[in-house]
């Protein structure tokens, strides 16, 4: 292939990967398959290896280019971001109408209803149809340049469809999907992170980070209803001139719009198409607060105009949420397994969403000084997609003077000693921590955490009866259990011979739990159930875990820099290394059953791969033995690490990642074929 035939076929594959991405992300409709895929985007990867003056900002290997930047640049909107108006009544959004019609009065209106995506205000800049700037809205005359971190999000085009040149400004939400919250939040749980409060929260955590890797792997999407400034090019379509339109030319240049809008004529139709969406939005995979209320036509609407704050052409409904006012009695403060402090609120108990709630969460102390809580307000809780109950704000109409200040304790109220003001690693907030790792609310935590279902499994040691162990003295570390005896523990309270020689019983039997239970157990800083097996797989036991560098453990894959540092630094701990000499004197089992020590002459020996999808003629279980056999290994997830994907049907985010990494894609016939079997 000549130079010049390679550029072409560069040209070629970039717009055809574009395609296929479209399709893909924005569709959800895929053309070929993923082996098809694969070989266009290591076809590409090979010509920009080749000739890495190719590389274009828009190209389809470019998504996660960037390196870290040391902060966001702000920059001017050409056309401010204004807000809406919003309104929780029906009425009021039949009053809109009238007045709006009052101000047109020799126009038959008509309108669109949209839903309102609670995400993040943004603003895309396409530069002859290139993605040059992606800005937040901020104070609506400047925002934050966050280019780098939209780049990486799968169904935003980095060039749009068929476009012609000018400048077209394109206007949206960026939001986290819903099941990606979940997900997210159940890792950060498990690894004993704080939980983000609510998606729209995770999103604008993730797009504040400054390492574009970081919001790679964040679930975020966009989804795009309105345009900024549009300088058209020559032979560009002539501009929309109604919201109908616009969206279907966002649309035909490839950008996601919202999956449901309504076009109506009469204020009864624009109230139905609000229930109607009302009875749907819960099957999104975004957060709708609401539904958005526009005239249809740009002309009309530049006839009505704005006021300083809004556009007078649009409003916004919100949905009443499960909410209930109450007041605040008093504030408790909760410390946790890592000495985190959190503030909940005690309340007059009052019926939300199919349950009675007397406590919920002020979150932290930022959060509650942001809302202004004081002792005594009339508060509004609510019960979001999420369990534990939030107090949302302070009703102040009710207020009656009486009210107090509440002052974030400065000490620990478990243990009097100084707390310390942290940021989080991910620099997603303020943490309160108590220092002090003789804290009793942090030994109960650790030592529940050890006893725990899904750690050591201990039969008998629940919440109540770890907090009587810890109170009476018979515990203060996890290796104290393995030295009570039946006569300490039938003086407790409510402890019968019988429930104390069966929880004894739990104790021993927790002896000869595997590896990966007792390093998860053990509450190390990041280092979650699934971790904890990922290295319960590497390591034979606990001596070669606690023997590994933090660049030995970078190296594993699915252990990250993070998670590497963490660990090293637990084990290089002094008081650490104490603790496991008294576990290994307690009789406690430091082997790995899942241990599989890698065949050194296998074909596959030092590669790992991943799997995805269904396979059509091999279980997950028969994949994985199969590879092992052949000296590899299997891993969770995929990264830079990663040798190779096994994908089958309907694999998902992972062949997606294998994709944006280049990592090569086998299917079960192909790998057949290279390693028999
Ligand atoms: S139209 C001039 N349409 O809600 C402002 N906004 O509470 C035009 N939002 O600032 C905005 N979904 O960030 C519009 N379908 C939608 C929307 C939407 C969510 C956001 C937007 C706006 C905020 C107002």
């Amino acid at each position: 292939m000549t130079r010049t035939e390679g550029r072409q076929r560069h040209v070629e594959l970039a717009d055809e990967i574009r395609r296929h991405d479209h399709a893909y992300y924005v569709l959800a409709q895929p053309k070929i398959s993923d082996a098809a895929y694969d070989r266009l985007y290591r076809e590409l990867l090979d010509l920009e290896r080749m000739f890495p003056e190719w590389v274009t900002p828009d190209s389809p290997s470019q998504r996660v280019g960037g390196k870290p930047l040391s902060g966001f640049s702000s920059v001017p909107h050409r056309l401010p971001m204004s807000s809406l108006d919003n309104t929780y009544s029906e009425e009021e959004v039949l009053t809109f109408i009238a007045r709006v019609q009052r101000l047109l009065p020799d126009v038959a209106l008509d309108w669109v209803v949209e839903p309102k995506v609670d995400g993040l205000a943004i603003n895309l800049r396409y530069e002859n149809g290139v993605l040059a700037q992606g800005a937040t809205r901020g104070d609506g005359t400047m925002g934050d340049d966050i280019t780098t971190n939209l780049r990486t999000i799968r169904n935003l085009p980095l060039r749009l469809a068929g476009s012609a040149g000018g400048v077209i400004e394109v206007r949206g939400e960026v939001y986290l999907t819903l099941d990606g919250f979940r997900k997210l939040n159940a890792e950060r749980e498990a690894a004993g992170e704080e939980p983000f409060f609510n998606p729209r929260n995770a999103a604008a955590g993730s797009l504040k980070q400054l390492d574009p890797r970081i919001a790679a792997a964040r679930p975020l999407a966009v989804v795009l209803y309105g345009i900024g400034e549009v300088v058209p090019g020559v032979g560009a379509p002539a501009p929309p001139s109604s919201q109908v339109e616009l969206l279907q030319q966002l649309k035909s240049l490839g950008l996601p719009t919202p999956e449901r809008t309504w076009h109506c004529r009469e204020p009864g139709e624009v109230l139905a198409a609000i229930q109607e969406l009302d009875g749907i939005r819960r099957r999104f995979n975004y957060e709708t607060d609401g539904a958005v209320i526009k005239l249809n036509r740009l002309a009309d609407r530049e006839r009505t105009g704005s006021t300083a704050k809004a556009p007078r052409w649009a409003m916004a409904y919100k949905y009443p949420s499960e909410q209930a006012e109450t007041r605040l009695n008093a504030i408790t403060i909760q410390v946790g397994r890592t000495g985190a402090l959190t503030p909940v609120a005690e309340l007059d108990p009052v019926f939300l969403a199919g349950s009675t709630v007397s406590r919920a969460t002020l979150h932290n102390e930022d959060e509650m000084r942001r809302k202004d809580i004081r002792l005594g307000d009339t508060v509004v809780v609510e019960k979001a997609g999420e369990v534990i109950p939030a107090v949302v704000r302070v009703v102040t109409d009710k207020r009656t003077g009486n009210e107090r200040v509440f002052e974030f304790p400065r000490t620990c109220p478990e243990c009097e000693s100084k707390v310390r003001r942290e940021v989080t690693a991910e620099n997603e907030g303020v943490i309160v921590r108590c220092k002090n790792p003789d804290c009793p609310a942090q030994v109960r935590g650790r030592i529940g955490h050890w006893c725990a279902r899904g750690a050591m499994d201990i039969e008998g040691a629940g919440d109540v009866l770890v907090g009587q162990l810890v109170k009476a003295g018979l515990v203060r570390e996890v290796t104290d259990l393995y030295r009570l005896r039946l006569d300490e523990l039938s003086n407790l309270e409510r402890m019968g011979e019988k429930s104390a020689r069966n929880l004894l019983a739990g104790i021993a039997a927790s002896r000869s739990r595997d590896l990966w239970r007792m390093v998860f157990g053990l509450g190390i800083f990041h280092v979650g159930a699934g971790v904890a097996k990922v290295l319960g797989r590497h390591y034979a036991d606990l001596d070669q875990l606690a023997a590994a560098s933090e660049s030995e453990l970078i190296a594993i894959d699915d252990v990250g820099g993070v998670i590497a540092r963490s660990v090293a630094g637990w084990f290089t701990d002094p008081d650490n290394g104490r603790l496991i000499e008294k576990l290994r004197r307690a009789g406690l089992n430091f082997r790995s059953a899942l241990y599989k020590p890698a065949d050194a002459a296998g074909p596959l020996h030092g590669k790992t791969g991943v799997l995805t999808g269904t396979l059509p003629s091999m279980t997950r279980e028969e994949a994985t033995a199969r590879i092992e056999s052949l000296g590899g290994r299997v891993s969770a997830s995929v990264s830079k690490k990663t040798d190779f994907v096994l994908a089958g049907a309907d694999a998902g985010s992972k062949l997606t990642k294998a994709r944006e990494l280049g990592v090569r894609i086998l299917d079960e016939a192909e790998f057949r074929r290279m390693y028999g079997g």
